[in-house]
This record gives C-alpha cells, structure tokens and sequence, in this order.
C-alpha cells in the first residue's frame, strides 16, 4: 500500500522517524512512505538537524509554505497537500499531533475521500483559545484511524462520541479509535541510550543544571507571562545553572515582551545558558543530565517522564493528566510563586524518588512499540 505522511513542524519530523523506522525495519515490502514537508519549520535547527540525526528519509516534497497567519499558512498547505495527494492517490494520509500541518492535511485529505489516519489523537486540554485545541479537535473528527497514545485521550475520544467498536474495514463514517501508547516513547528509547553516552554532549553541557524550554503563542506572546517565566529563572540561576535551548519564536518575542532591565538581566546571567535550539540527540542527553525540567512543551513534558525527571509545566493545563495526577509533575502555569514552590519541592531528591517508583508501578505511555502496531494495523485495514 501507499500511504502519505505530512510533516512540518519540529516535534512532528522526530515523531516520524518512528514510524518510518517500523517501516523499513519490518514492512519496507509492504508499505511505500511518501512523506511531504510543508516547510513550517525551516530553519536548519528547527528541521534539517533532525533528517540526518535520526536517519529519516528525505521527504518527497517540500511545499516551502514557511510562517505566516494561521489563515493563510493552512490555507497554502491545503492547496500544496492536495495537488500532491492528486498526483500520488495514495490508500491513506497519516498526520501527526496538533499543529497547522496536521490540520491541513486532515481537510485537504478528507475532502478527496482519502483515509485519514490521526496519530496522537484524542488530547485535549478544554481550552479553545489554543489553535492546536482546534486542530486536534477538527483533525480526529475527519480521520479513520485514531491512535490514542494515553488511556485520558482514548476516554475523551469515547466521551465526545466516538465508538469503541473496531470494525475490519473502517470507513469515515466508522473510524477505528485504538489506545496503542505514544510514539515518542519509541524514540525516546531508542535514542536515548546513543545520547546519554556521547562523551562530546557531557563535555559540552555538563551535568546537573535545570533545563528549560518556552515556545507556546500563550507564553511568548504575552509580556506579563514570559516576564513572570524569566523572573522565576534569574531567582532559580540563584541555585542551580539552567540551560535554556531557544525556540526562534521565544527569541523574537523576548526583546519585544521583556522590559530592557528584564532582558538585559536575563542576557548578563551566567547561569542561563541561552543557546540555539538543538537537535534530539542532544536534547535527549540534555532532558537525561539535568536534574529537573522547566518546560510549556508538550513533548518535553513527556519525555521528563520517560527520562524519571520531575517536570514543572508553564501552563494552566496539560493534555498529560496522567503524569501530574502521579505527581511527577506539576502545573505551576506562569505563576513565580508555583514555580517556585515546586522548584523548592523537587529539589528534595528523596521525595521525587517515592513519587516516582509509586507512579511507574502503572504504565502510561505503553511498551515503545506503538509504531509497529500503527503500521501493522494501518495496512490489515486500509491496504
Ligand atoms: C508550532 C505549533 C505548535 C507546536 C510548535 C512546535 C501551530 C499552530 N503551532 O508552533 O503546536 O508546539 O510548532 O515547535 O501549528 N520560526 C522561525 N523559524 C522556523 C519556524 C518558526 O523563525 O523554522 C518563527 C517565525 O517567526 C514564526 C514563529 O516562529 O512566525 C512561529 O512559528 P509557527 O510554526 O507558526 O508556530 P510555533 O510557535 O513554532
Ligand atoms: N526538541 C529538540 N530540540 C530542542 C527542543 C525540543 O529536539 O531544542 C524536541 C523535544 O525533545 C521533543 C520535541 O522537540 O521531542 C518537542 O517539540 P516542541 O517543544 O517544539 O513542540 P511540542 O511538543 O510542544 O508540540
């Protein structure tokens, strides 16, 4: 069979490389992989560091759609995406999380009849006010095959209606909806081991730091937040040395969001290591050498866990209930006062250890074989 995979943003290249991984591994014969990069990550450190890192072909087509409104920027991947799904007529599209190219893919797809499948479907964060609210909402409604990578986004499936009735031939009309753990899960242990070895990353970036990422529109584009976020990590480098990989968005905003004083506080601080964005190798040694992370991440959050990490989440709400439910995390939103409290919390290292061998005592993510089974389920019901 043939399935099309639209990728473009950051988190999306790493989450495919899984799964193209479980097809030249095991169905190379089977499955023909066209993937398409809509181009709405561009930089070299945002999308090509991660092609050769992780070994992921080169995609078939770069549609170059690049930034934009979120009107015009899904609107252009539409139209790309579409053309290619004419010349290539594949059996399925398959989409990954949350972002503006998943949601072009679903509607460019959905509206030519070609199956969608939806991987990372199902999560929620009852906040509309967040466009990857929207796009996952819109994203799982018009897809076929929905993977769950938590049981929380196989419950929201079936509360919002979905069937939990497998069928062998799903259709639009009867999506199959399957809660078959995380993909990330795959990459994070198959990666990780590679990363936490190099001898060059240990040299490079030490060990035992704090380590932060901030890059959500909620965050970045709002001054009383990112300043009450920087506020927090000069109190923080008072303890601890934090290494900060930055998102191009958060480096544009922050001379504009930050008073000058802030900004040039937070520039001068020796122990806020600001840097470039980094590739996953080097992320998964960063996330595996720090003692704690301070993130709005989404995929960040989880690999804290994955990576036994206390994790303090700048957000008023997470899509990963599970992993604050088991206290290994904690949402502290922008709030100097929470983030702190939990900063003071984790640094108890013996209770974070109790928190976390009573939460790994059940499993959230499943087994890092959730590929295989995508693909293996992918082709009995749409080859
Ligand atoms: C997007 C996703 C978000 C995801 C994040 C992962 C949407 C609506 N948002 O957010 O869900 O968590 O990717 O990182 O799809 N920029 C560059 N170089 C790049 C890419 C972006 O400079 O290679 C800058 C541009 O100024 C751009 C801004 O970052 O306007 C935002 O980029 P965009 O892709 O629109 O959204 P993200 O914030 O990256
Ligand atoms: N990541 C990376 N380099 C970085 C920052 C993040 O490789 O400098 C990885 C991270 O390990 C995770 C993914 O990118 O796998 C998360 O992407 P991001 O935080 O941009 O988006 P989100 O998950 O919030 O959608």
């Amino acid at each position: 069979m043939k399935i099309v995979t639209v990728i473009g943003a950051r988190p999306q290249i790493i989450k495919a490389s899984a799964l193209s991984r479980a097809i030249s591994n095991t169905y190379a014969d089977k499955i023909d992989e066209v993937i398409v990069h809509t181009g709405q990550h561009y930089d070299e450190k945002m999308s090509d560091i991660f092609f050769s890192q992780l070994q992921i072909p080169k995609p078939n087509y770069n549609l170059n759609i690049g930034s934009a409104t979120h009107g015009v920027q899904t609107a252009r991947m539409i139209e790309g995406i579409e053309q290619v799904l004419q010349k290539e007529n594949p059996d399925a599209l398959v989409i990954y999380g949350d972002t503006n190219s998943t949601l072009a893919g679903a509607v460019a797809a959905s509206k030519i009849q070609i199956p969608v499948v939806h991987i990372e479907a199902g999560l929620r964060s009852f906040d509309k006010t967040m466009p990857e609210e929207i796009n996952r909402i819109l994203a799982d409604n018009v897809s076929t095959l929905l993977f769950t990578p938590t049981k929380a986004g196989y419950d929201n499936l079936m509360n919002e209606g979905f069937s939990s009735k497998i069928t062998a031939k799903p259709d639009f009309n009867r999506p199959n909806v399957y809660h078959c753990g995380d993909i990330m899960l795959d990459n994070t242990l198959h990666f990780s081991d590679i990363a936490i070895n190099n001898d060059e990353y240990r040299q490079r970036f030490g060990e035992d730091f704090v380590l932060c990422t901030v890059h959500r529109n909620t965050n970045t584009d709002n001054a009383e937040k990112l300043s009450s976020i920087f506020t927090s990590l000069i109190e923080i480098a008072k303890r601890q040395r934090i290494i900060m990989p930055l998102h191009p968005r958060t480096k544009k905003m922050m001379p504009q969001m930050l008073s000058k004083t802030l900004f040039d506080e937070v520039e001068n601080n020796k122990n806020i290591q600001i840097i470039e964005p980094v590739g996953f190798l080097e992320m998964c040694y960063l996330e595996s050498a720090s003692s704690l992370i301070v993130t709005d991440s989404g995929g960040v959050q989880k690999e804290a866990y994955f990576l036994q990490k206390p994790c303090i989440i700048l957000r008023p709400q997470t899509e990963w209930v599970e992993i604050v439910k088991n206290k290994c995390a904690v949402i502290a939103d922008t709030y100097e006062n929470k983030i702190l409290a939990a900063y003071e919390q984790f640094s108890d290292v013996a209770y974070f250890q109790k928190v976390l061998s009573e939460a790994r005592k059940t499993p959230i993510f499943g087994d890092g074989k959730s590929a295989e089974f995508m693909c293996k389920t992918i082709l009995e019901t749409l080859g």
